[in-house]
């Protein structure tokens, strides 16, 4: 008799993105003419940059001939990809690292889904309300979580409350963690943390000897010149932080699929009699088992990300995410919205007029004026009264979507 992981049988309905296609689907299928924009899920709508789509056609060429034809490349990552990584996105930052310490891989998603893997079903794990859902849903299937509480939150999994009083900043737990989920910028609600914030966050890891999973995924879209874009940055968070990082939103690579995981040497965790152990060492033992690397073709379009041409292209896609954005915020704040993030992330959080449920403020706006966004309760129980725009869309219909709301007159 095979026996399914019961783990599994606790996971809340669906996850939270397919959960809202379904919805659009349904409602698409009985109003088949209405031109429906989306901006709902974080996804990418602009071409890749000319020196990405360059770099690989060159490598599909090397792959049509006998002597630059290449196979399995190393598990980790090709050497020129992550000596790229290490000299822009580290070393201009005061960060050395050594070239075993980066992990290229499939996704930040994957990685940050797979890393609680190799660390004990019975950590504790803290985790911010809202949250990116991946972080939970993978403790509920690993076991580290009890039964789902009626507020939609799980036994055993420390939330940290992110309101608009706290500046939507997670306090400091009062309790002993193991491991701490930290995703600045934040998705959904686009806040950013200050060095400061994230000394707190590095010193408190380190008196709990726990260790903090730090999601960057958003780094590229800091546009204030004090805020951190690694948690590296910070003394000591290579002893206490693995941090992760995507070329899918920087770079348009959703589709394409590369990202990367920095583990430092010196980083431990404890085996339950107290013995340390390197998780560097761990990681790369699981990663070269289960995973046969990202393909060529796709390392070699990272690596152009990095070329002065890949710079200045990528740069121009950005601003103009962060324009959409920037649009986003003024024109709802212009009709009495109240409006958070979108200054350094591509990610707008609203509230919703008259505290209306986060759910029904999505069926109203996809009914009434064919936009779709992202319920913040979807996120957990602090992002009720919340919903999320996505600054990821084609500029002409972030202006027609904006307008579509205004038109509501609510
Ligand atoms: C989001 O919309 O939150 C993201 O696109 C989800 C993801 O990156 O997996």
């Amino acid at each position: 008799m095979a026996k399914i992981n019961e783990n599994f049988l606790k996971l809340q309905a669906g996850y939270l993105f397919p959960e809202i296609t379904r919805r659009v689907r349904k409602y698409q299928q009985n109003n088949k003419s209405t031109r429906i924009i989306s901006l709902g899920i974080g996804d990418v709508t602009q071409p890749l940059a000319p020196a990405v789509v360059d770099a690989m056609k060159i490598a599909l060429d090397d792959m049509t001939k006998e002597n630059t034809f290449r196979g399995y490349g190393p598990e980790q990552g090709y050497d020129f990809l992550i000596k790229e990584i290490i000299e822009n996105d580290f070393e201009p930052r005061g960060v050395k690292l050594d070239k075993s310490e980066v992990f290229v891989s499939d996704g930040a998603k994957c990685d940050i889904a797979n890393i609680q893997e190799i660390f004990s079903t019975d950590n504790v794990i803290a985790v911010t309300d809202p949250v990116y859902p991946v972080y939970v849903d993978t403790n509920v299937m690993a076991g580290r979580a009890g039964n789902v509480k009626q507020n939609g939150q799980y036994e055993n999994i420390l939330y940290m409350p992110c309101t608009a009083e706290n500046n939507f900043l997670p306090q400091l737990p009062d309790a002993d963690v193991d491991i701490i989920y930290l995703c600045f910028p934040n998705n959904p609600t686009g806040t950013v943390a200050s060095k400061q914030t994230l000394k707190k966050w590095v010193e408190f890891a380190k008196r709990k000897k726990a260790v903090i999973f730090f999601d960057a995924a958003y780094e590229a879209f800091i546009s204030e010149p004090e805020i951190p874009h690694s948690i590296y940055e910070i003394p000591d968070a290579k002893n206490v932080a693995v941090e992760f990082r995507s070329y899918s939103k920087t770079a348009g690579f959703t589709g394409i699929r590369c990202a990367y995981a920095v583990i430092p040497k010196q980083l431990k965790a404890y085996t339950k009699d107290g013995k340390t152990v390197d998780v560097n060492h761990l990681w790369n033992r699981r990663h070269s088992t289960k995973f046969n690397g990202v393909s060529y073709i796709s390392q070699r379009g990272a690596q152009a990300v990095y070329s002065s041409e890949g710079k200045k292209q990528i740069l121009g896609i950005i601003n103009l995410y962060m324009s959409n954005a920037r649009l986003i915020r003024n024109k709802l704040s212009e009709l009495g919205y109240r409006v958070h993030g979108g200054t350094n992330a591509p990610y707008v959080w609203v509230k919703t007029p008259d505290d209306t449920d986060s759910w029904d403020f999505f069926d109203l706006l996809l009914k009434k004026a064919n936009v779709i966004c992202t319920p913040g309760a979807g996120f957990g129980p602090s992002g009720q009264g919340y919903f999320r725009l996505s600054a990821f869309a084609k500029p002409k219909n972030v202006k027609e979507a904006i307008q579509r709301i205004a038109e509501l007159q609510i």
